[in-house]
């Protein structure tokens, strides 16, 4: 989520981060769905309703979850939450550093690299500036097996619409000289962030543009994609 101040100044942003929990609740379900019941969350956040864990283990009991966040807060609330539950972690790393997040305890004692795992890259990328990001993904992804599944959303303001592209440039600035500043790429950089793995349908659309969205809901400005690995 957004730190309280930014979403103080722009309730928009209250909207996106909606939107955008709503798309990751179904995309767990998806995966789920799917037979995939290992779920690798890097910037998982401080914890908030419809936590992964608790939608995966609703309907999964051996459900494994590997929370990934760099920021001490979040990984304490994280930790708090989790206490004394099977198949949970929470991991306090850097998701740029993907052969030390993979080594970590957390993440390899857990998750069984073998079978498919879903790469969750929520809201996360647009504060990763890093022009090796899309190394750093392909690493992960390789990591992982046949049948895995990568998961995006990331801000944008590629879009034909001049009143979102300044709405999602609106949020970008309310996040200027905090800690984490927001990059926005454009359509085809956060689509080149998939590497070879063409998005399952409907590709890369709005985060409201998707199956089981509400059909009123208005445009988020954020681009959200799913990726399975073959
Ligand atoms: C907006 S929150 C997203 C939380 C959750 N994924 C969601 O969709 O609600 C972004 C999180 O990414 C984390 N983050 C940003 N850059 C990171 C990095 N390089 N490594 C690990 N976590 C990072 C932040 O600390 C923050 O908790």
């Amino acid at each position: 989520m957004a730190p309280a101040k930014i979403l103080a100044q722009n309730p928009d942003m209250g909207y996106v981060c909606q939107a955008n929990r709503a798309f990751l609740g179904r995309a767990v379900g998806w995966c789920l769905a799917r037979g995939i019941d290992q779920f690798l969350d890097l910037g998982s956040g401080v914890p908030t309703v419809g936590n992964v864990h608790e939608i995966a283990l609703a309907r999964r009991p051996d459900t494994r979850v590997a929370y990934v966040d760099f920021e001490p807060v979040a990984v304490a609330h994280a930790r708090e939450l989790i206490e004394g539950l099977h198949g949970v972690t929470v991991t306090r790393a850097d998701m740029r550093g993907p052969d030390h997040v993979l080594a970590a305890p957390g993440v390899h004692d857990l998750l069984d690299l073998t079978r498919p795992v879903a790469l969750l890259t929520v809201a996360v990328l647009h504060f990763v500036p890093d022009p090796a990001l899309p190394a750093i993904l392909a690493r992960y992804r390789e990591a992982l097996a046949p049948g895995s599944v990568h998961v995006i959303t990331h801000g944008s303001a590629d879009h034909d619409d001049p009143e979102l592209a300044a709405r999602t440039r609106a949020i970008q600035d309310g996040y200027r000289g905090s800690a984490t500043e927001v990059v926005l790429r454009s359509r085809p950089e956060i689509a080149a962030l998939l590497g070879s793995h063409g998005p399952v349908a409907p590709g890369m659309v709005d985060i409201v543009d998707r199956p089981e969205s509400d059909p009123g809901a208005r445009p988020t400005g954020g681009y959200a994609a799913v990726a399975t690995m073959s």
